[in-house]
């Protein structure tokens, strides 16, 4: 029996707390229906999570307790009404490599492990996904944010060459391309690497919020005639306003036609790769130089877990590894395998969450999470055709994806009206979407990567609307 300093003093014990919150954690998975969808923290929560550094411990009951009392105030994504930016709803399924992983307590940086293996099994099944090739290299991360910034940075090094993460980057004259509908953490990953976001050009859009591709050949056109260096294009495979998808093949053209390294943001669309009716609109992915995507977004992997993709697995490598001799890899023991996650990104100490990722592909499969993505799809449609039919209620953008952006019209300031709408949904508990800008004007935005939302909750949502519309109109 483990009996170390920190280990239980009471196994038996500590064995009965352990089995609580488990019971408590699937509690709440099962009745995800029924609650509130968000609850604002409370002064008691505020006030709880507001103590000194505890100096003497408490016994692991009472922490469960408290764990217990946090679990309603998350951001309410487990819930079927939640339809906030761009949350998955993850599965009760998730809770058994938690406690696996957990146990294990394995660093993911490196060496010759079981763990390393997981990660690699899911790394050839994301490829698969993405119609990558088997030889290309990836890696798992938090999520689209942190893959764009390794794809980002392996792009610079194969264009200024390696030397530059010895040297800086000096002046340059690259600049890159991308749709202004991209989302805000491909400009903040140039800002990241030192390029600077300025270095990336928005192009505009045309009007189903894809991007124009007339005006990017002119940029580019344009950059030229400066001397400027056009290295890179990001298309958007569902981008996060209203759900687009750019013309990923014409990219791909123009990309090569200029030999600029290619990458999709595919954080959202990247899920609808397991869809067959869905999977031709992305045509073109499959010819990225590297690719970001989420499990943790529409594939429904409990939080937190993003991937990228990179074709030219040289590449990859030569932009991070670096390895002082108390990391060498030797030929046997622990120090050896073949697949050290350090040499492929900025983290050395790593989660385990390939084994999460792993235990769901393997738990559902490819065609009940196409199917799910499929039901979405098919509930935006839906959305929008009962928001074209409701009266007092107004489409802003076409569905293309899985996002229905909306909003209430009527007289006085309609900004004012259409966000104290979404306020008042999130505040009653009844539902969580989120509000953007379209053509300067606020939306109601629902965004449905929700395996539990049911037709019913797009029915009640907008008779919702219309009511709070109405009653917050007269008031
Ligand atoms: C299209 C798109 N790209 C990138 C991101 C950033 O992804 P993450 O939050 O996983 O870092 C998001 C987040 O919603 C997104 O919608």
């Amino acid at each position: 029996m483990a009996n170390g300093k920190l280990d239980p003093k009471d196994w038996p014990s500590f064995r009965d707390a352990a089995h609580k919150m488990l019971d408590d954690a699937l509690d709440k998975m099962e009745t995800a229906e029924t609650a509130r969808v968000w609850t604002a923290p409370t002064p008691e929560l505020i006030d709880a999570m507001s103590q000194p550094l505890p100096e003497a411990g408490q016994e692991i009951a009472a922490i469960g307790e408290q764990l217990t009392d946090l679990l309603p105030f998350g951001p309410g994504n487990t819930h079927p009404r939640f339809w906030g930016w761009v949350h998955g709803s993850g599965t009760p399924a998730g809770l058994l490599p938690a406690i696996a992983m957990a146990a294990m307590n394995a660093n993911l940086g490196g060496r010759d492990t079981g763990a390393i293996h997981v990660e690699k099994q899911v790394l050839d099944w994301s490829k698969a996904m993405m119609g990558f090739p088997q030889d290309a290299s990836g890696l798992l991360v938090s999520g689209t944010s942190m893959a764009t910034v390794i794809a980002m940075k392996t792009a610079r090094d194969a264009m200024l060459g390696v030397k530059t993460r010895k040297t800086g980057l000096g002046s340059h004259s690259l600049v890159a391309y991308t749709s202004a509908q991209t989302h805000s953490c491909v400009a903040r990953a140039f800002d990241i690497i030192g390029l600077g976001a300025d270095t990336l050009r928005l192009v505009p859009c045309t009007d189903d919020y894809t991007i124009d591709l007339g005006a990017l050949r002119k940029m580019i056109a344009d950059d030229l005639a400066a001397g400027r260096s056009p290295f890179a294009l990001i298309g958007t495979a569902g981008a996060v306003n209203v759900g687009a998808i750019d013309d990923l093949d014409a990219l791909a053209d123009i990309a090569r036609a200029h030999d600029m390294w290619y990458h999709v943001d595919a954080a959202i669309g990247g899920a609808a790769m397991l869809s067959d009716g869905l999977r031709p609109r992305f045509k073109g992915l499959e010819r990225a130089d590297s690719v970001a995507f989420d499990f943790h977004k529409w594939l429904q992997v409990n939080y937190d877990a993003g991937c990228v993709l990179i074709r030219d697995a040289d590449a990859h490598y030569a932009s991070f590894n670096e390895r002082p001799a108390y990391l060498a890899q030797s030929a046997r023991g622990l120090s050896g395998g073949d697949f050290w996650p350090v040499d492929y990104g900025p983290e050395l100490s790593r989660d385990f969450r390939a084994l999460k990722v792993w235990a769901h592909l393997s738990h559902f499969g490819t065609k009940a999470l196409g199917a799910a993505v499929d039901d979405n799809h098919r509930q935006a449609k839906l959305l929008g055709q009962l928001v074209d039919e409701a009266p007092g209620l107004q489409l802003m953008a076409p569905v293309a994806l899985n996002i229905v952006c909306f909003r209430a019209t009527g007289q006085g300031d309609l900004d004012k009206l259409n966000n104290e709408i979404v306020w008042e949904m999130q505040e009653s508990g009844f539902a969580v979407p989120s509000t953007t800008v379209l053509n300067g004007q606020t939306a109601i935005r629902i965004n449905l990567t929700n395996h539990r939302t049911r037709d019913r909750d797009l029915r009640a949502l907008v008779v919702m609307v219309q009511e709070l519309a109405e009653k917050l109109t007269a008031a």
